[in-house]
């Protein structure tokens, strides 16, 4: 492994050879993580390939991983593999720099602020018990739960609630669906249906309209309730934003962008993250024992609500070794836009790099047995052991994602609360396949459990809590 060896500055990272034309396009398409995976094990942390006509660097050493979203952040932008993204999402956070981003950036952030996202903690709390009391019927009739689709589902009401105030009911066949395809169509694969021209009705292309006809409903319905009862934190602030550029209010296009990025980018992660740390829990019993010890503890039966909630320390732990192991945005690209050394290695103006919490998530210069699930990894003594940037399930820097603390808040509070009424099992015989991931790390097919009802009814807090009030004034 050679990565912090000091080189010359005009050395060329090492990589595999590929074959002429496609380079190693093929490795990419037949399983992308297994692919990336390797590169660090055989080839070291700053890894040169060939995509097709793409030169792409694999960036995971925490040193070189600092450079390009820190330290030197300016010099790498969104690029070329973001654009996929802005198929779906049109002009938003995810998918702009420069004065556009900043703009929208510092216009939707007083939501997503530590303090501030506890005013979630109802909504959390209310979407959490309407699930679990379904669940119940289910447990009783020992019915199978689909869990990915139920952490969509739930995440999914969470967020809407929480920051727009729309009740989104979403028929858990037609969610699926879409979510399916909008990860599907995001994500570029280098396949033939991406080059052809987007008027011809291929099946991506009616896909992509499929989704911009629900979602395009969806903006219309947030819209409408904002009018009639100015409810909402975040549609609220948008309602009011100015282009810094124009000083003119935002367009009913710049609304909808960010509306939908927010949408998209706010609630798969978080379902994925909850699928693998809920499984995690049910398979590790001294995790479990820990977990339910905790949530004796910290809630005793009640509701958590917002001091409880910061309570969970242990839980927070078993959440952030499963953001590890299966970190959902698990590959973001970057393109350079000058010159760069990385780790002593040369980068040209123009080449892409990759960066990859899963890989750098199981570097095992930094990470012992990386494939077994220790929430240890993450007491305060062991976190203050490692680079910051071994880690990083939430990218970093300016571009670190807007909603990583209403992400955590949402992670701990409901599996503690899923944790205090049930218990997950999976169907005995029933594979896990991991496959090749798209754009977030989810299992190939669905995943089907047994919940278990712990005949335990949590009852709101009696205890004094700070008041729940919301941020933004109306
Ligand atoms: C476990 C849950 C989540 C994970 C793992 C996650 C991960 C990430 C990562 C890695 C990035 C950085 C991408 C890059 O630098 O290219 C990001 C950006 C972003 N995330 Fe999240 N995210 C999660 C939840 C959320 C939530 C709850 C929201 C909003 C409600 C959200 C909204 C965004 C937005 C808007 C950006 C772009 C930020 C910018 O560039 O200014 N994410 N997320």
């Amino acid at each position: 492994m050679t990565a912090t060896t000091a080189l010359p500055a005009t050395a060329t990272a090492p990589g595999p050879k590929g074959v002429p034309v496609l380079g190693s396009l093929g490795s990419w398409r037949r399983n992308t993580a297994e692919f990336l995976l390797g590169l660090q094990r055989d080839h070291g942390e700053v890894v040169r390939m060939r995509l097709g006509p793409m030169t792409v660097h694999q960036v995971t050493s925490p040193e070189a991983v600092r450079r390009v979203l820190v330290e030197n952040n300016g010099n790498y932008v969104r690029g070329p593999l973001y654009e996929q993204f802005g198929v779906v999402m049109g002009k938003g956070l995810l998918t702009t720099d420069g004065e556009f981003w900043r703009g929208h950036r510092r216009a939707v952030q007083p939501v997503f602020l530590k303090n501030a996202v506890t005013d979630i903690i109802p909504n959390i709390v209310r979407a959490t018990t309407e699930m679990l009391d379904e669940w119940e019927g289910k447990a009783a009739r020992g019915e199978p739960v689909d869990l990915m689709t139920e952490m969509l589902r739930l995440t999914l009401v969470t967020l809407s609630r929480s920051l727009f105030a729309y009740d989104i009911k979403p028929s858990s066949r037609v969610l699926k669906l879409i979510v399916d395809d909008v990860v599907e169509v995001m994500f570029r694969r280098g396949t033939a249906s991406e080059m052809l021209p987007s008027w011809l009705p291929t099946d991506r292309q009616r896909k992509i309209a499929r989704i911009h006809r629900v979602f395009d409903r969806i903006v219309a319905d947030v819209r409408a309730g904002y009018a009639r009862t100015g409810q909402g934190p975040l549609i609220s602030l948008m309602e009011q934003a100015e282009d810094p550029t124009t000083g003119r209010p935002w367009t009913d296009r710049q609304i909808r962008d960010e509306l939908l990025t927010i949408y998209l980018a706010g609630h798969e992660t978080t379902a994925v993250s909850l699928f693998w740390t809920l499984l995690a829990i049910a398979e590790h019993p001294h995790v479990q024992e820990e977990v339910d010890g905790e949530i004796g503890r910290v809630l005793g039966g009640t509701l958590p609500d917002a001091q409880s909630a910061d309570g969970l320390a242990y839980t927070k732990t078993v959440v952030d070794e499963s953001l590890r192991m299966h970190p959902p945005i698990w590959i973001f690209p970057r393109a350079a836009v000058a010159p760069d050394t990385l780790d002593g290695y040369g980068i040209e103006a123009g080449s892409s790099i990759l960066l990859s919490p899963l890989v750098s998530h199981h570097n095992p210069r930094h990470w012992d047995n990386p494939m077994a699930f220790d929430p240890q990894r993450f007491t305060p003594e062991a976190v203050k052991e490692r680079p910051r940037m071994a880690y990083f399930p939430f990218g970093a820097g300016p571009r670190q994602c807007v909603g990583n603390f209403m992400a955590l808040l949402e992670l701990r509070t409901i599996v503690a609360m899923i944790n205090q009424r049930f218990r997950i099992s999976r169907i005995p015989g029933d594979s896990l396949q991991y496959g090749s991931p798209v754009i977030s790390l989810r299992p190939l097919r669905d995943v089907l459990v047994h919940v278990h009802s712990r005949d335990v009814k949590a009852t709101p807090s009696t205890k004094g809590s700070a008041p729940l009030t919301c941020p933004v004034r109306h």
